[in-house]
């Protein structure tokens, strides 16, 4: 099936043509509550139409439209009749598509710009006359296509909006989605709300029903499985499934000896002691240490515990029977990202999660949030009744801390990565700053320092602090730590954690580096 074709009808359709802000568009238009889709934009008008969009946004992009080869969507998707939004790059593949000429600008226009508000009419309405809007651009539309009107223009950009309102197609040069648009959402309502004559009802509670109904009808009295790891996603999926199908559902924890400080004990405690959910829990943790003895490659480590991830899994779920579905918390950029509709993203790491199961096992997917965005499943969390512990948590890779720990995985570095993490967490806690990053965790390898204890100098571990601020953990930036509650996180690493005789912190972002240490 196609993405499209997996879309639900009626949204807005984000064409996709390479811009970094294509998510945030997506968002933007979730936010004001009407259903955003991303697809590829060479999708065509007749695929397009089976959705019935209420609108069509173009995106911006890196290319240029003056040169060739550069994405270009279906010119019969301006003759649908349906109100189309050209931003920035999207603005002048409509222009020039619809008879309008697009040059190289005089001067690149980048950063905070004042528009001045020609018409407020239409696309900006409720504007004032001067606003504040974010330009990214080296192109500019320097003659409209035929019936099209000035809208708003900047010092350098003679159309800095403009649109044909009697067919309902609009462009703007500017980015409304991002935050230095201050009033950008309020472009975003004049189209889907005027414009499109969307109705506001993308509402988390009604999908909650709407995926209650339509798991319990897919699955009858069908037995499911899923593999919790104790994270958002699949814990988000376990309650949801649950809630659908009750004990028809049985989830499966392995425990592979990487997991967070008291993670194991937290999974029993809230799954099966509080929400009643039937839980498998595996301690495997011998097992798994075992298979990592000795390796100390990163890609290695990952394709061991992939693979033995799935035996153990597989074991356990053929004790269970008769089972066909496997639940799974598959998420909205996951589903674009492997729909590969942007272009050959490369893969910098392996990741490790549970993909090989369904085919190995002849499991049907039921994945209850693959349309969803990781704000919206934590909201979803929420409504479920899950404990903030849960909602809140950071992202945890799959592998677990074995990739927190550079070289080989030994009892004592694990012991320090966990120990010297959970302190990280906690800290962040009382300062109230852990809500605000998006990844924070202690690293350990085999570079040793001297310490003194007592009169005693013995060789201890370095440890290294890690904590970044990220939306998507595609990139990322530092985090600057207040010095006091870095001074906290050093000395309580170096009293209550064993060997460890010294701790640094990561200055790097995201790109260069990443933000997991191998
Ligand atoms: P990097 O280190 O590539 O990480 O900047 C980006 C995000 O992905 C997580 N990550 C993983 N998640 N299996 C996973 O399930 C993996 O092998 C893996 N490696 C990295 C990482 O924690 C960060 O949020």
């Amino acid at each position: 099936m196609s993405i499209a074709e997996a879309s639900p009808k009626n949204p807005i359709v984000i064409l996709d043509m390479g811009s970094q802000y294509a998510h945030l568009i997506v968002r933007k238009v979730r936010e004001c509550q009407v259903l955003g889709v991303l697809l590829p934009f060479d999708i065509s008008a007749r695929e397009l139409l089976k959705l019935q969009p209420k609108g069509i946004i173009l995106s911006g992009g890196p290319a240029s439209v003056c040169a060739k080869g550069s994405p270009t969507c279906d010119p019969k998707v301006f003759q649908l009749g349906i109100p189309v939004l050209g931003i920035c790059y999207g603005f002048q593949l409509m222009a020039q598509t619809l008879g309008g000429k697009v040059e190289r600008a005089k001067k690149r226009e980048y950063g905070a710009t004042t528009l001045y508000v020609d018409d407020a009419s239409n696309i900006l309405s409720g504007l004032d006359e001067r606003e504040t809007v974010w330009m990214s651009h080296g192109d500019t539309v320097s003659a409209l296509p035929p019936n099209f009107a000035p809208v708003a223009h900047t010092e350098n950009s003679q159309y800095a909006a403009a649109g044909d309102p009697a067919r309902n197609l609009f462009g703007i040069q500017f980015h409304p989605e991002v935050v230095h648009t201050p009033r950008g959402i309020e472009v975003f309502r004049n189209f889907l709300y005027k414009i499109c004559k969307a109705e506001p009802n993308w509402k988390l509670t009604n999908f909650v029903e709407q995926k209650t109904q339509e798991i319990r009808d897919q699955l009858g009295n069908d037995k499911i499985v899923c593999a919790l790891s104790g994270g958002v996603d699949s814990s988000v999926t376990a309650v949801l499934v649950h809630r659908a199908v009750g004990d028809n559902l049985t989830c499966i924890f392995v425990d592979h000896g990487l997991l967070r400080k008291d993670e194991p004990e937290q999974v029993d405690r809230i799954f099966r002691e509080k929400l009643g959910i039937s839980l498998i829990h595996v301690d495997a943790r011998d097992r798994f240490l075992k298979k990592l003895e000795g390796v100390s490659d990163p890609e290695k480590k990952r394709r061991i515990l992939g693979r033995e991830f799935i035996r153990v899994f597989e074991e356990e779920a053929r004790k269970l029977g008769d089972v066909h579905w496997l639940a799974q918390g598959t998420l909205y950029p996951d589903v674009i990202e492997s729909a590969d509709t942007t272009g050959p993203a490369s893969r910098i790491k392996t990741h490790h999660n549970v993909a090989g199961l369904p085919k190995r096992m002849r499991l049907k997917l039921v994945e209850p949030l693959r349309l969803l965005y990781k704000d919206e499943v934590r909201q979803i969390g929420r409504l479920l009744g899950l404990p903030e512990e849960i909602v809140t948590r950071h992202p945890f890779p799959g592998p677990g801390l074995a990739v927190r720990i550079i070289g080989k995985v030994t009892q004592e570095k694990l012991t320090i990565c966990r120990e010297a993490s959970a302190i990280v967490e906690d800290e962040l806690r009382t300062s109230g700053l852990y809500d605000v990053v998006w990844q924070a965790f202690a690293v350990v390898g085999d570079d040793m320092w001297v310490g003194v204890k007592g009169d005693e100098r013995s060789l201890g571990h370095v440890v290294t602090i890690r904590i970044v601020q990220s939306v998507d953990a595609m990139t990322a930036d530092w985090f600057s730590v207040p010095q006091d509650v870095v001074a906290r996180m050093s000395n309580r690493i170096t009293n209550e954690v064993p060997d460890v005789a010294m701790v640094t912190l990561a200055v790097s972002s995201k790109p260069p580096s990443t933000i997991e240490p191998c």
